[in-house]
């Protein structure tokens, strides 16, 4: 799960996917486009809203996409098409830009709709965040098969 602070979106989709394939064989982790935010944990707006929803995000904090991250995990999807970009051109071949997807395409494919940027809003904008990363959170989660 890959956004632009890694403190915001992706951790809240990584605790939340997280939470929906305990006992499968699946490792989930989250970076930013950005090194801005590198060690520390998600802002505490995804915090809330997250415990609201009875997933915990303790224990991440905040780290940069690097190239290796093509390496370590069959798919890489990103919130918006400004961190989509940026993945891509780290892309070292065909096989790298093929992991890479618009995570709301697993919901509205060939769409390239985003997650928007909830940092500079309220709380609202965080349950909005949460509601859209819950239900594309279900379908990846469905997909997956069982181990
Ligand atoms: P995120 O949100 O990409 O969902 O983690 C942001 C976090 C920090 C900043 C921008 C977006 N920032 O400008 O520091």
């Amino acid at each position: 799960m890959v956004c632009l602070g890694n403190i915001c979106r992706s951790p809240l989709a990584e605790g939340i996917l997280r939470s929906k394939v305990s006992g499968k064989d699946v490792i989930v982790d989250s970076a930013g486009t950005s090194g801005w935010h590198i060690g520390e944990p998600p802002d505490e707006r995804s915090v809330e809203v997250a415990e609201k929803n009875g997933v915990d995000l303790s224990g991440q904090f905040g780290r940069q996409f690097t190239v290796e991250d093509f390496d370590r995990f069959d798919k890489i999807y990103a919130m918006d098409m400004m961190n989509y970009r940026n993945v891509l051109a780290l892309a070292r071949n065909k096989a790298d830009e093929q992991k890479v997807e618009m995570l709301l395409n697993v919901l509205y494919p060939g769409e390239d709709r985003e997650v928007p940027d909830p940092y500079y809003g309220g709380a609202h904008g965080f349950q909005q965040v949460y509601d859209m990363l819950d239900k594309a959170c279900d379908v990846i989660a469905a997909n997956l098969k069982d181990d």
